[in-house]
């Protein structure tokens, strides 16, 4: 991984509204604490900060604070002097120098020891760097720090595992990148980015997914995220070039995706079930359009979940995008969906007032 970031692929508000947020924070010199669990993409949401500052044209650093001893962490960040330690047959500068004028990401910042913690809380105030063995501060360096975890901090801070001062002093802005499956709409376009990309690097055909593979992708829970999709993808490029992927061919834990319990005995309302998972993150197009082509729901609970994403909007058909998980280029086929299957005519009457048609 590493380098300049790749086009960020993301169809969804949601992943949207994380990068217009980093943009933002590229435009300021303020600290970022980026949270979201493994793998939904924290390094690239962190070169992008970095990539569209002011600090563009120095280095981004990166640090995984994760699984280092606290030793070598300290003489990572800091340097170390001659003779400091056993290994330590030259004075070597820290990565905060090398990052002067740049940027540092500290990922897996809530991995750090109290002791580091501490260390770093000491940087943050004054900028100083004291390498290891030094009997004082050498030099004060100019660095922006970014900070990445999948931990909940200030739970961590609660549990006195992480310092509150040096919460505080992190999170001044914060991005929280939502996981993969609240992500709906970003599944089929990151499998095609994906599929692409892989097939290019090995020189191979890429493997077209049936319609029925796609569909249970896009309803698996991706656990691992960007970073387990990305990995699927490349083993099936390198397992069946140029081939078609069915169910029989995909993972069986994403063969066995199945959320929506559309169980016919239950006696919940199917309408309901799928307006849940569309609240859960899933998309339209995987949550109402896939089952409907396959007639496994009707034009009645079709026509109920867009009523019920009616009330959401207050009646606005264009404010939809957001709510249904539609992606954000795909308005127009969404009315051209809803027209000819006649399913813009809600089932029950909105209690809002304001109901509009889709403009012919
Ligand atoms: N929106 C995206 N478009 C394209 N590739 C992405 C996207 N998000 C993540 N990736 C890719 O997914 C992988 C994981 O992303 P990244 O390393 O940024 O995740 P992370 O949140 O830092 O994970 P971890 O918590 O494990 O460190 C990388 O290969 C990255 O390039
Ligand atoms: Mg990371």
């Amino acid at each position: 991984m590493g380098g300049v970031p790749e086009r960020i692929i993301r169809e969804s508000h949601a992943m949207e509204a994380v990068i217009a947020e980093a943009e933002r924070a590229a435009r300021t010199e303020a600290k970022v604490l980026i949270t979201g669990e493994s793998g939904v993409g924290k390094e690239v949401v962190a070169r992008l900060v970095h990539a569209r500052s002011g600090r563009a044209g120095r280095s981004l650093v990166v640090v995984n604070c994760a699984g280092v001893p606290d030793e070598l962490l300290e003489s990572e960040l800091f340097g170390h002097m001659r003779g400091s330690f056993t290994d330590a047959v030259r004075d070597k500068a820290g990565l905060l120098e090398m990052a002067d004028g740049g940027t540092i990401l500290l990922d897996e910042v809530g991995e750090m020891s109290l002791r580091m913690q501490a260390l770093l809380l000491r940087f943050l105030e004054n900028g100083e760097i004291q390498r290891v063995g030094a009997p004082q501060p050498s030099q004060t360096v100019n660095v922006r720090v970014i900070a990445a975890t999948n931990r909940d901090l200030s739970e961590c801070v609660k549990r006195r595992q992480f310092r509150q001062d040096l919460f505080y002093r992190l999170n001044v802005l914060a991005l929280d990148v939502p996981p993969l499956r609240h992500r709906g709409p970003d599944i089929a376009p990151l499998l095609r980015h994906y599929l692409t990309a892989f097939a290019i690097q090995y020189r191979v055909p890429a493997p077209r997914l049936s319609a029925d593979a796609m569909y249970r992708l896009q309803l698996y829970r991706w656990p691992g995220n960007v970073r387990e999709l990305r990995n699927l993808v490349e083993s099936l490029v390198a397992r069946f070039p140029g081939q078609r992927i069915d169910l029989a061919q995909l993972p069986w834990p994403v063969q066995q995706a199945a959320p929506l319990d559309l169980d016919r005995s239950s006696t919940r309302p199917t309408g309901e079930i799928l307006w849940d998972a569309i609240r859960d993150g899933g998309s339209f197009w995987s949550v109402v359009y896939a089952p409907f082509m396959s007639r496994d729901i009707t034009r009645d609970d079709v026509r109920f979940v867009v009523a019920k994403g009616l009330e959401h909007t207050g009646g606005n058909y264009t404010t939809l995008v957001p709510v249904l998980n539609l992606g954000n280029r795909d308005h127009k086929r969404f009315l051209n969906f809803l027209r000819k299957h006649d399913c813009n005519e809600p089932a029950r009457p909105s209690r809002t007032l304001g109901l509009q048609r889709p403009a012919a």
